[in-house]
């Protein structure tokens, strides 16, 4: 059946329902370019207003996925598992999560993404490695993860094309932060993965693309239900992004801070995420009894150097430098340093995520324009956490920077990213509520 892209348009607009055949036309018609971009467009919008029914979102998911290639790892031993977080600041976790599991006996194929806006990209972040490529094609994909049990690849074109195609329009048109589009997106390319279970991080707070707590609570549960509907156990975590994850928010001192992780010498609240994302994904792999036997092996595997080895075996593979295991300096490090001080003595009560991943970004750990390149070397430090007492004139960061122009125009906004308080604030709870496919109706 043969539509035109104007008439999906005005239903949508109206508030009316799109069938399945019009939105598999849709979606095909988009990714073969007979629908416009600016078409595209003006539907983005009209589903941000309007949102997707649950059968819609469903067909919209399964068309998207199904625009490209999907991977085929039936050839493959043992239970495939993968993880995917919505994004942060200092958000490292795949990193050393992934050696871990696989040290526990979990296939693990990821495809790792480059950052958006605010937030780090995993797929950035080992690419500060030298030599590593996370391009891979798909022979040497399989290669890598048959050989190793794991593999960072890289989103490909020719994986759900029509998600690389529309996310890039959303960008431009402020349609981001729409649930169903965001929950589609995520799930077109992890269900294109041919997994057995998927953990999803879904972030709620400051640094979160959906900060607020019950509509990210939403997005989680309705791409916990894409997954079982595909098949997939599936389990999404709310965890909480209101400061940094970690003390590094950079590309190459992202690393460092992973491989730290990898010999047990992590930051604290780094490790509680990696610990219950990867406990989980043992459970969905049927590789543990319970939850605590999951925490010990995982916790074993870092002990024992296995899990560390298997990074190094994987960065090798990937044509990275395997030296930065034992020497992280050979890790790119920009020239110069300054400090963010605080104004007063206290407590500090916040250190806000997205300020401090806007400043990043800006001195060129990220992307402002899709086509500007990153600098693996600058990165933000972070000196003092919510809950830390300072002293007047006390470093609350380190930043490592390039150019002196790009370091003044953001110092102000990054000194504005901590508050400072009479009294200790609240803890807050870094891990929230877990929704498990299993568990659902
Ligand atoms: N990550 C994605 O892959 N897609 C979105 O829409 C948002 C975050």
């Amino acid at each position: 059946m043969n539509y035109t892209a104007v008439e999906l348009i005005e239903r949508k607009r109206d508030g009316l329902e799109l069938s399945s055949d019009q939105i598999r036309w849709l979606i095909s018609a988009f990714t073969s370019g007979e629908v416009t971009d600016y078409q595209m467009a003006a539907m983005a919008m009209a589903v941000y207003l309007r949102g997707l029914d649950h059968q819609e979102l469903a067909t919209w998911t399964d068309a998207m996925l199904h625009s490209g290639e999907t991977l085929d790892l039936s050839g493959l031993e043992g239970p495939k598992v993968d993880k995917h977080s919505t994004g942060g600041v200092g958000d490292k976790v795949t990193i050393p999560l992934l050696p871990m599991v696989r040290a526990c006996g979990v296939l693990a194929p990821t495809l790792t993404g480059r950052g958006l806006g605010h937030t780090g990209g995993t797929r950035d972040k080992l690419e500060a490695i030298p030599g590593l490529s996370t391009s891979l094609s798909s022979e040497q994909f399989m290669e890598v993860l048959r050989s190793h049990g794991m593999v960072y690849g890289g989103q490909s074109e020719n994986l759900a094309p029509a998600d690389a195609k529309l996310y890039a329009l959303r960008d431009a048109t402020g349609t981001v932060p729409s649930l169903p589009l965001i929950a589609s997106s995520i799930m077109s390319k992890k269900l294109a993965e041919d997994l057995d279970g998927l953990v999803l991080d879904v972030k709620t707070g400051a640094g979160a693309f959906m900060p607020d707590p019950a509509r990210a609570r939403e997005l989680a549960a309705t791409m916990v239900g894409l997954g079982k509907a595909h098949g997939v156990r599936t389990t999404a975590f709310l965890t909480t992004m209101e400061s940094p994850l970690g003390r590094q928010v950079g590309n190459a001192s992202e690393i460092k801070e992973s491989i730290a992780v990898l010999r047990g010498e992590g930051p604290g609240d780094l490790w509680e995420v990696v610990l219950a994302l990867g406990a989980e994904m043992l459970l969905l792999a049927d590789r543990a009894p319970d939850e605590p036997r999951a925490r010990s092996m995982l916790t074993e595997a870092v002990r024992s150097g296995e899990a560390l080895a298997v990074f190094e075996k994987v960065v090798e593979a990937q044509g990275g430098d395997p030296r930065v295991v034992e020497n992280p300096s050979i890790l790119p490090l920009a020239p110069r340093r300054a400090e963010v001080v605080a104004p007063a003595p206290g407590w500090v009560t916040g250190c806000h995520a997205l300020t401090v991943g806007v400043a990043a970004t800006r001195l060129g750990a990220g992307r402002e324009r899709k086509e500007d390149s990153i600098d693996p070397g600058v990165g933000v430090t972070i000196l003092a956490k919510p809950g830390d007492r300072v002293e007047r004139g006390q470093a609350l960061a380190e930043v490592a920077y390039r150019e002196q122009s790009r370091w003044q125009s953001v110092r102000g906004l990054l000194a504005g990213a901590w508050s400072i308080g009479d009294e200790p604030p609240e803890p807050v709870p870094l891990m929230g509520e877990r929704i498990r496919s299993s568990e659902m109706d």
